[in-house]
């Protein structure tokens, strides 16, 4: 059986991938480790590999905020990313470097075993959900994933670069919050 001790321990060294050579620190994953709702980003940026810690930067406000407005904060939820290095200059994770990487998210989403995924941008919905999600049409569908309800929405930094997308965003979030309530 699979343990969390086991993961993180296996983890921590990986150079599974070159943006292993150039993080400053792995970006594991943080939250409630049996959350019955867990979010996953694309990758850390500056400030996350800094930290060694998923969304602590300006998306990451951004996140807490979005949070907030359905009742939830980090300690209910449990938050990774698809990659777990920083890519060099925040570019988009390469395909290569996603499936190099994506085998600890997958044991991460059995341990956690939560009841609904979220992933916030195009690059997680891709890995998720289809190769050619497409993030502006498809935002607050909900899909099946792993044998779980799922749903895309915006990523937070897509967010801060255009405000105009964050009514559609509250939206899905009450969704979100409306299947959530469905699990009690
Ligand atoms: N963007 C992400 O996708 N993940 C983070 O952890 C930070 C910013």
């Amino acid at each position: 059986m699979d343990s969390w001790d086991a993961l993180k321990r296996e983890c921590a060294d990986c150079r599974r991938c070159e943006l292993g050579s150039t993080r400053t620190n792995l970006v594991f994953g943080v939250g409630n480790e049996n959350a019955d709702v867990m979010f996953i980003g694309e990758g850390p940026g500056e400030q996350e590999d800094r930290k060694g810690e998923p969304f602590v930067g300006p998306a990451g406000q951004l996140l807490d905020t979005m949070l907030e407005i359905i009742d939830l904060d980090r300690t209910k939820v449990y938050i990774a990313n698809i990659v777990k290095c920083r890519p060099p200059r925040n570019r988009d994770p390469l395909p290569d470097e996603q499936m190099a990487c994506i085998g600890w998210l997958q044991r991460q989403i059995e341990l956690v075993n939560p009841r609904i995924l979220v992933f916030l941008g195009r690059i997680a919905a891709t890995a998720f959900i289809r190769a050619d999600f497409r993030i502006t049409k498809e935002h607050g569908q909900w899909y099946n994933v792993l044998g779980r309800p799922a749903m895309a929405l915006y990523h937070p930094s897509a967010l801060l670069r255009d405000p105009s997308k964050r009514p559609e965003t509250f939206v899905d979030l009450k969704q979100l919050q409306q299947e959530i309530r469905k699990l009690s």
